[in-house]
């Protein structure tokens, strides 16, 4: 049956814009109409994604970066990199943007009594994971040893870059990155991020999550399923093309799964069965 309201955005405003890098700002937004029905926040878990407007341009999905314990905004961040996307950063403060959802399944189901918990992103793979290495590091009793790797093409592509390099003074997590190409800074290698995988001998108990492109996310299951990881204890998000967002259209159909209702998280294991190449 057809339902006009899932397809009416709630309006939101720009109420901070922060350039990340040469392609991608981060936008916090806040919702215009307050209350209690009408706020997002609390009502998300990391790994969940938004469809995002720009009027008169278009609608595209976008990851929730900032953790649910963020009180009063969602941040999203986005990289130029077509027609809405490029309309969404001639954007200033102030400005409304139209939101729907959130959309989606989230990356902590069922993972229970885990306590080591790895996160392997590239380039603007990083933005749910973000949400969700905030999430965790709220709770570091539930969400004890952490591991950040992350790689970027140069060093000026690596997202969130001060958050990262205060985390790794911080010692809350461990933080490892990469860059394709130097120079780098001191402490980051030279190379893909799957070079970050060398320092470890078996990660047999560890929890993966991974999003990034998908050569990236390949080589870095291969190093996984070395290190022992079970194919149910690889989290992935995946990113197809999307218009409806609710299991509607069949534009992110994947084998017999809608992605942007059954995903867009998934654990390999699951994608194996499904018969799904990564
Ligand atoms: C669940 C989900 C979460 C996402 N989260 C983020 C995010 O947090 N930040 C972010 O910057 N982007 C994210 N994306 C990707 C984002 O939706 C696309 O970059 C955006 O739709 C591009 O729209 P555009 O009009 O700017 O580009 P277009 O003009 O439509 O296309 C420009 C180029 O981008 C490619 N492209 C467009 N959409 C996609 C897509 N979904 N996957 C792969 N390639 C695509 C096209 O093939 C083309 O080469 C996400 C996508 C999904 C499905
Ligand atoms: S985007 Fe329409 S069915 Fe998934």
């Amino acid at each position: 049956m057809y339902n006009r309201e899932l397809y009416i955005p709630r309006i939101a405003k720009i109420k901070e814009i922060k350039t990340l890098t040469r392609d991608t700002k981060l936008f916090r937004v806040v919702f215009k109409n307050k209350g209690p029905e009408l706020s997002l926040e609390h009502e998300f878990l990391p790994g969940q994604f938004v469809q995002v407007s720009v009027f008169g341009a278009g609608e595209v999905p976008i990851s929730i970066a900032s953790s649910p314990q963020d009180e009063g905004f969602l941040e999203l961040s986005i990289r130029r990199v077509g027609y809405v996307s490029s309309h969404f950063h001639k954007l200033n403060v102030g400005n409304e943007i139209g939101i729907r959802g959130p959309y989606g399944n989230y990356f902590l189901k069922g993972h229970n009594g885990a306590k080591d918990f790895l996160f392997a992103g590239g380039g603007c793979g990083l933005a749910p994971l973000r949400s969700l290495i905030k999430y965790m590091l709220s709770d570091p009793r539930r969400f004890p040893r952490l591991t950040v790797l992350y790689g970027a093409r140069t060093k000026d592509d690596i997202l969130f870059r001060d958050e990262l390099y205060a985390l790794r003074e911080s010692d809350t997590a461990e933080v490892n990155l990469s860059v394709d190409c130097g120079p780098a800074d001191p402490g980051c290698e030279i190379g893909v991020v799957t070079t970050l995988f060398k320092k470890f001998k078996d990660l047999r108990d560890t929890l993966a999550f991974l999003c990034g492109p998908s050569l990236m996310m390949h080589f870095a299951i291969q190093e996984l399923l070395n290190l022992r990881v079970k194919p149910e204890h690889i989290i992935l998000s995946l990113e197809r093309y999307m218009k409806c967002g609710v299991g509607k259209c069949g534009h992110c159909y994947l084998k017999d799964k809608y992605v942007c209702t059954d995903g867009p998280v998934f654990s390999y294991k699951d994608l194996k069965e499904l018969g799904v190449e990564i």
